[in-house]
């Protein structure tokens, strides 16, 4: 269905859990984390019947988020229902990797068709250092097992943090020019754990290409048809390819296709934009479809024009992206 400005939103981000066994500096604190009481959590049932009802509003494509999708029980049974949604024609997941190799043949046999996979570092002291204590080795068998099994495309998602990062650029490049992998550059945005954010750490994408073009021939690459914030460009010889998401230098806010459904059951319109629509309080109190189907439809015709992250203390006011989803 179309929003007011006439973008199609076809999209369905849905974050099945705000808990993650990970601790991402620039995400959530060491400790003291706020998570929500497992009866406020969306149950597989619900999140099942609100895609179903998605559906009937032109959601097409689904991507299961979190915190980190993979410590939510079952997950493979509900891939399995949303898969099996006649109009839904891709569903993917963003992951950290840690858990994903051994679970990754269950999750293709129930029907996932892709996958995103997190990794900010290939030095494994880095790696743990970041992520306060993840074993980089788990997420490189996550990446060959999901190439193995066919999973396509195999897409990776890369912070860049000045200071932290930015020296293993041409390394993450030499990646998907040796592998069939898709690396995608995101901008270090203000949306979890603030102690670590600071604007100076920011490297915008337009360096980063800029950067990358002095080793390596780019040439743009298909222009994703309104279907996400990337752009995408081949290198030359090389197996992969090579994106960049750019919402802090870039927005791309007039091609948003997308919803978000938080793991408490509020629908959002936009990772920026507090406003949330109580999804989970008309399922628990027997609402119908068609007044679920209302809630969607006041969703999409809430949905901000341009996100405004930029601003001054945004990020301390508005609620962390692990309790959005990622
Ligand atoms: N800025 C940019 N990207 C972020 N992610 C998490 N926090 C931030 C942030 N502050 C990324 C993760 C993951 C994806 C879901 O979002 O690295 O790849
Ligand atoms: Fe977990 Fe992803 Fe946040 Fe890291 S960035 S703590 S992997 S949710």
């Amino acid at each position: 269905m179309l929003d007011g400005l006439g973008r199609e939103i076809n999209y369905l981000r849905i974050s099945v859990t705000d808990r993650c066994n990970l601790r991402c500096r620039y995400c959530m604190p060491e400790e003291g984390v706020e998570l929500k009481e497992h009866g406020e959590i969306l149950r597989l049932e619900e999140i099942r019947r609100v895609v179903e009802i998605g559906a009937q509003v032109g959601i097409r494509k689904v991507r299961l988020t979190g915190g980190e999708p993979l410590i939510r029980r079952d997950l493979a049974r509900l891939v399995g229902w949303i898969s099996s949604i006649p109009q839904v024609d891709d569903v993917a997941l963003t992951t950290n990797g840690v858990l994903f190799a051994g679970m990754a043949a269950e999750l293709k046999a129930a029907g996932l068709h892709r996958v995103n996979v997190s990794l900010d570092t290939l030095d494994a002291n880095k790696y743990r250092y970041i992520t306060r204590n993840g074993e980089l080795n788990q997420v490189l068998q996550a990446l060959e097992q999901a190439l193995e099994l066919g999973f396509h495309p195999v897409k990776l998602n890369t912070v860049i943090i000045r200071g932290f990062n930015d020296d293993e650029i041409m390394e993450l490049c030499r990646l998907a020019y040796t592998r069939p992998v898709h690396i995608r550059f995101i901008e270090f945005m203000p949306v979890g754990e603030l102690q670590y954010w600071s604007s100076d750490k920011i490297i915008s994408c337009e360096e980063i290409r800029q950067n990358i073009e002095k080793h390596y021939r780019l040439t743009p690459g298909r222009v994703s048809r309104g279907n996400g914030p990337a752009k995408y460009y081949h290198m030359e010889g090389g197996q992969g390819s090579i994106g960049f998401i750019s919402p802090m230098s870039n927005h791309f806010c007039n091609e948003c296709n997308r919803l978000r459904l938080t793991a408490d059951g509020k629908i959002r319109g936009c990772l920026y934009d507090e406003r949330e629509i109580d999804v989970k309080k008309v399922l628990r109190e027997g609402g119908s479809d068609e007044e679920i189907r209302k809630l969607f439809i006041r969703a999409i015709n809430m949905k901000p024009d341009r996100h405004q992250m930029n601003k001054n203390n945004w990020g301390r006011e508005n609620r962390k992206m692990y309790q959005i989803g990622g």
